[in-house]
């Protein structure tokens, strides 16, 4: 491709643009450009799938699932720990996609594969683990036991955001299980999935056990997903509108459904906190791929003895961020993926300014390119703005001031999303109180940085339902089934 020739990378085995179904690499009738979101520039022309290409990739996905679940879990695991192992060893060329197509700092790239990768490695290892049980009868001559099986085909539709982890984290369990899959990666960001589907070659999965659709129509294709009956369990991460509408389209069928959808995290800085911590712990969470993650800090509620202090170091800690090209040394803001998304955080400061906020910092898409918003501080923001309400995802940092614990309690339980929360404090029972009196899926206490590969990743209310990672994240894949003897003397 002349796109990566000319960013100065070698092309490599990795970088491909043809889909990958039933173990063969599918050109498409059509094509659909990607884009380097740092400068504009045309990286590849991808295969462009609709929704008899998906239904192709469903059927190879059907046939091969005879095969792959009866694979013995051992043999799962190994073909898993060769795709790990892969990973880690093209780590640095996998990075290099991943910024190119998304445009995060390298250093970031370069974690969210290692971080993905370590689900694979999870996963290789829970696939040995899916233990069943035997249960006491209602009577003397019975007996129960619970057995669990995959579930079948699963369709996994995936962000831009974390093109690569987010992918890892969901097909890993389902392989690790027994399952097969069909992925649909963001159009912005095709080419990560495509990298981990030629390692997925070269591990040893069979054909049809591990596809990609590739597409510039992804309603078409998740239309696909939904409604076809093959399709047993479907997985999404993306925002709350797409989320609802898969919902829907899969409730005819009554289909499994995992959602990891929008957020709107509360970050907590109590009057006992240490705030040099929460300093640190608020710029890991926010400006971490420039404030575009679900888990993001987006509301900042700051004890109003402390605020002072705390704008101050914040203000300071921000002076060190570095703007510019993900592919550059020492860059930690790159660019924001695409011009709506910019057009939304203008939109959402403008709000906050027109009702009475203040910029502190920033405030605006950088002198040097449009694409790069400044690390914003605002101020003097309040409850009836729309940032209050809505997913900033970007680097904007609106504080809050708040008195009491219950107030703080209230205001943060005040939305509809419910999946990351972050709070700052000492107080022992105090702490108790707040983890678990906010209606969250996952609570960070004096910390920023809520998502390993241990952990539950995974919200409540409109933030989603099912857990990825930890021992939760296979069940999402497996059906439990029961037996019942009778008849034992
Ligand atoms: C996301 O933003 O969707 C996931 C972030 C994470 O895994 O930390």
């Amino acid at each position: 491709m002349s796109g990566i020739q000319e960013t100065g990378l070698s092309p490599n085995k990795l970088f491909k643009v043809k889909s990958y179904v039933n173990g063969s690499w599918l050109e498409g009738a059509q094509k659909f450009p990607v884009h380097n979101p740092f400068d504009g520039s045309l990286i590849a022309e991808v295969s462009d799938l609709g929704r008899d290409e998906t239904r192709s990739a469903i059927e190879a996905a059907q046939s091969a699932f005879a095969l792959w679940r009866a694979y013995s879990a051992n043999k799962r695991s190994k073909i898993l720990k060769n795709w790990f192992r892969l990973q880690l060893e093209n780590a640095s060329e996998l990075a290099q996609i991943l910024t190119l197509e998304q445009g995060k700092p390298l250093a970031e790239a370069i974690g969210e594969i290692k971080y993905g990768a370590s689900y694979v490695e999870w996963f290789a290892e829970e696939a040995k683990r899916v233990y069943g049980d035997v249960i006491p009868g209602q009577t003397s001559k019975h007996r129960i036991t619970v057995i669990k099986q995959p579930i079948g085909v699963v369709g996994a539709i995936t962000p831009w955001n974390f093109p690569s982890a987010m992918i890892t984290r969901k097909v890993a369990p389902a392989l690790a299980a027994g399952c097969t899959v069909v992925i649909k990666p963001s159009e912005l960001t095709p080419l990560s999935a495509l990298s981990l589907a030629q390692l997925a070659e070269e591990a040893g999965f069979p054909p049809g056990v591990f596809n990609v659709v590739t597409s510039n129509r992804p309603s078409e294709v998740g239309l696909e997903l939904t409604t076809n009956s093959l399709v047993k369990k479907i997985s999404f991460t993306g925002s709350t509108a797409v989320g609802k509408l898969l919902l829907k389209q899969s409730a005819d069928q009554v289909k499994k459904v995992s959602l990891e959808l929008g957020g709107n995290a509360p970050f907590i800085v109590f009057e006992d906190a240490d705030v040099d911590d929460a300093v640190k712990g608020l710029m890991a969470s926010k400006f971490r791929n420039t404030g575009q993650t679900c888990v993001c800090s987006n509301r900042i509620f700051v004890h109003e003895s402390l605020e002072d202090e705390f704008k101050s170091k914040l203000g300071e800690a921000m002076q060190s961020l570095k703007l510019g090209n993900g592919l550059d040394e020492g860059v930690n803001i790159g660019p924001m993926i695409e011009e709506a998304a910019v057009h939304k955080v203008n939109e959402l400061i403008d709000d906050a300014k027109n009702r009475g906020a203040e910029v502190l910092i920033g405030g605006k898409p950088s002198s040097q390119n449009d694409l790069i918003f400044e690390p914003t501080v605002l101020t003097k923001v309040n409850p009836k703005m729309r940032i209050f309400k809505e997913e900033i995802f970007g680097p904007v940092v609106p504080i809050y001031s708040f008195t009491s614990v219950d107030e703080v309690i209230e205001a943060a339980n005040d939305t509809n999303y419910g999946l990351a929360a972050y709070f700052f404090g000492r107080d022992y029972s105090r702490i108790w109180k707040v983890a678990e009196e906010l209606d969250f899926g996952m609570v960070g206490i004096n910390t920023g940085i809520v998502s390993n590969v241990a952990a539950p990743f995974g919200g409540v209310k409109e933030s989603g339902f099912g857990r990825e990672g930890s021992k939760y994240g296979i069940e999402d894949y497996l059906n439990i089934k029961y037996m019942c003897w009778a008849g034992v003397e």
